[in-house]
């Protein structure tokens, strides 16, 4: 009998044990994501550094793992690397002259045409959660980037359109130039307590 309840307590601990690692690394992915989250910010200078493939492919993926309207996924990624097409979508987008010295840039594009309800809207907010998801990315695996606007502007999106071949129904939706920051950039705390409403407006 004695031997019975010693078997029930050492078990006991252990799944106290086990319970308590989990919440402790649960805790720490969150605290993980979290400070993520407070560290990005818009990066206008690069060193000039190239970008990898691998990080390219990491940073696609973030996107692509981002919540869409009936999960329609109405979306679709160009990935920029080559430095010629980079100073060609510079020239002609007058708030993105920090593509002369990225590495790289992922224009998200947004996708009516495969949307819930061919929604021009639903496209254009499921495409900029992948938006955000792709700068989380890139300020997790330490390179700088922003999202710099095409959409709704009618002359960008017509420039990065014919940069890249997009075709018309597909809405360039941004650009985000992307490479090695030089550490000037540094994040705003942008918290405001009155913006918060609680129970009601
Ligand atoms: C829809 C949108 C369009 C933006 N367009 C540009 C742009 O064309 N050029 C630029 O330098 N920054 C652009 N930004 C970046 C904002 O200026 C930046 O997010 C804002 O100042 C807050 O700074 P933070 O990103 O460092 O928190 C844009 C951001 C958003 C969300």
């Amino acid at each position: 009998m004695v031997k019975v309840a010693g078997i029930a307590a050492l078990a006991a601990v252990i799944v106290c044990a086990f319970a308590a690692r989990i919440t402790s690394q649960e805790e720490k992915k969150m605290q993980d994501a979290l400070s993520v989250i407070h560290q990005r910010k818009s990066v206008r200078n690069f060193t000039g550094e190239p970008v990898s493939k691998e990080d390219l492919d990491k940073i696609v993926r973030a996107g692509m793992a981002a919540p869409t309207a009936r999960n329609k996924q109405p979306w679709s990624f160009v990935v920029v690397t080559d430095r010629k097409k980079l100073d060609e979508l510079a020239q002609g987008l007058p708030y993105a002259k920090m593509l002369f010295k990225a590495g790289a840039a992922i224009i998200v594009c947004a996708e009516p045409e495969k949307a819930h309800g061919r929604s021009v809207e639903y496209a254009v907010i499921d495409a900029s959660l992948a938006g955000q998801n792709i700068l989380l990315a890139v300020e997790a695996l330490g390179l700088g980037g922003l999202w710099t606007a095409a959409y709704p502007k009618a002359d960008r999106m017509a420039h990065v359109r014919k940069v890249l071949g997009i075709p018309e129904g597909v809405i360039p939706l941004n650009v985000t130039p992307i490479g090695v920051p030089t550490g000037e950039d540094k994040p705003k705390d942008k918290y405001r307590k009155e913006n918060i409403h609680r129970e009601k407006w």
